[in-house]
């Protein structure tokens, strides 16, 4: 098969890096890809955003199927075009990549479907959002309707932050026209788990379990950023919490969106809460997780390309996916100052020392070719992850493996699972 990635993140080299082992891959392309994974995929200079482009492209090259890895182009409808031109492709449509284009509507399906997550209220006027916050108790939580790059959701202690909040979202337009609309909801405390799964608009297979962290600086402090490390699996999510999360969130989210006309087909990832009422919807997003991706694809068994065909085609019930019994850790090298202002265009030196070692991964975020070497390209540059036969071995092989890397103003979490230790 001929396969087209979209995408240029950490996530998209772990999908490209597993596609390349599928026994079915003949040839992959990625747009607009990166220096990372350009050793598994030819890089097309294509933005994802270049729908038109994009399904030439693939109608040129014959491709046999184009995965889409990124929320923005799936909820800008880049799904309806391939399929208007009749070409195979992996992800939710526009009617249903909504699930994480906007907030407003996921906690409405939630509601009416009586899948658990915290209580809420929408609003499309600031002022009404104002008054509402007079008598909310706090803290509370303000969350843009649309998508703001993992960045558009405001914890707020105090009344006067939330007053602040609601003007920086819906009239100062921090967020851009995320901000039209917003959810106010209730504040809940809990660990948070990241499950993603394979659906084809009816099954659904879950994927191994993970955490993210997404707070910049160690202890979970400073802004929040796009992910700076995760472990896989999280020893949190346990056979109870699972239980739950079958009866009461997986399959009832799938057929609340086909009961909506909204067929999901793709991935859904539930960002959950374990809060002591019971695990709670915390997000969903249409698209696999960065980083989550790096530790969870590295402990699949399966042959991708046989799972995504089955989800395009509704198959999945015939397939079972299965995941190594080990454990994984990835430790975000960004820039010094990402989330905020940072530099780039500095040599990235020791990727070679990854070849050939079993367990060891480093996937690029943000990197590109420049004279012939490898330069940083964004805010988070690698991932770099280890895997363990237990979480401890993992967190220990992972952190041992970023001294391999170097680059200057790199900067990382020193405290990567740190949770694990609260386990053992
Ligand atoms: P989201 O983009 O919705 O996942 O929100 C980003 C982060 O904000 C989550 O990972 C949580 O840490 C936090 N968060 C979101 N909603 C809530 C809530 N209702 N209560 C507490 N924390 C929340
Ligand atoms: N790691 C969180 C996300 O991908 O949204």
């Amino acid at each position: 098969m001929k396969i087209l990635i979209v995408g240029s993140g950490g996530r998209e080299h772990a999908i490209a890096w597993k596609v390349a082992q599928s026994r079915k891959a003949e040839k992959i392309y990625c747009a607009p890809g990166n220096a990372g994974i350009a050793e598994y995929a030819e890089c097309v200079d294509i933005g994802a955003m270049e729908f038109e482009r994009l399904s030439r492209f693939a109608k040129e090259k014959e491709i046999d199927l184009t995965i889409i890895g990124m929320d923005d182009p799936l909820v800008g409808g880049v799904v309806d075009v391939f399929e208007a031109e009749g070409l195979r492709v992996f992800g939710p449509r526009k009617n249903a990549a909504i699930l994480e284009g906007s907030k407003a509507f996921s906690k409405d399906l939630m509601k009416k479907y009586n899948i658990p997550t915290a209580a809420y209220e929408n609003f499309d006027d600031p002022k009404k959002a104002l008054d509402y916050l007079e008598t909310a108790p706090m803290p509370i939580v303000l969350k843009a309707d649309g998508l703001a790059l993992g960045k558009g959701v405001l914890i707020c202690n105090t009344l006067e932050e939330a007053r602040e909040g609601v003007k920086s979202i819906m009239m100062d337009k921090k967020f851009g026209s995320a901000g039209n609309q917003m959810v106010i909801e209730e504040f809940m405390t809990g660990r948070e788990v990241s499950v993603l799964s394979f659906v084809d608009g009816k099954t659904i297979k879950i994927m191994t379990s993970a955490q993210d962290h997404k707070r910049a600086l160690d202890g979970d402090q400073g802004l929040n950023t796009g992910g700076m490390g995760t472990f896989s699996p999280s020893p949190f999510y346990t056979e109870e919490v699972d239980a739950f999360c079958k009866e009461y969130i997986y399959q009832k989210t799938v057929d609340a969106m086909a009961a909506e006309g909204r067929e999901f087909k793709g991935i859904i990832f539930f960002g959950l809460m374990l809060t002591e009422k019971g695990p709670r919807v915390l997000e969903y997003n249409a698209r696999f997780g960065d980083p989550e991706t790096q530790v969870v694809l590295p402990r699949m068994k399966n042959d991708i390309l046989e799972v995504f065909e089955a989800c395009v085609d509704g198959t999945l019930d015939q397939i079972e996916l299965e995941f190594e019994d080990n454990a994984a850790v990835c430790v975000v090298l960004a820039s010094d100052g990402y989330p905020v202002q940072y530099e780039k265009g500095f040599e990235i030196r020791g990727l070679e020392s990854f070849k050939g070692r079993d367990g060891y991964y480093v996937f690029h975020a943000g990197s590109r070719f420049r004279d012939g070497k490898i330069v940083t390209n964004g805010g988070r540059v690698l991932g770099v992850t280890a895997a363990g036969r237990d979480l401890k071995e993992a967190r220990a092989n992972a952190y041992e493996a970023v001294k391999w890397v170097d680059f200057d103003n790199k900067y990382y979490r020193n405290d990567i699972g740190k949770a694990i230790d609260e386990v053992s």
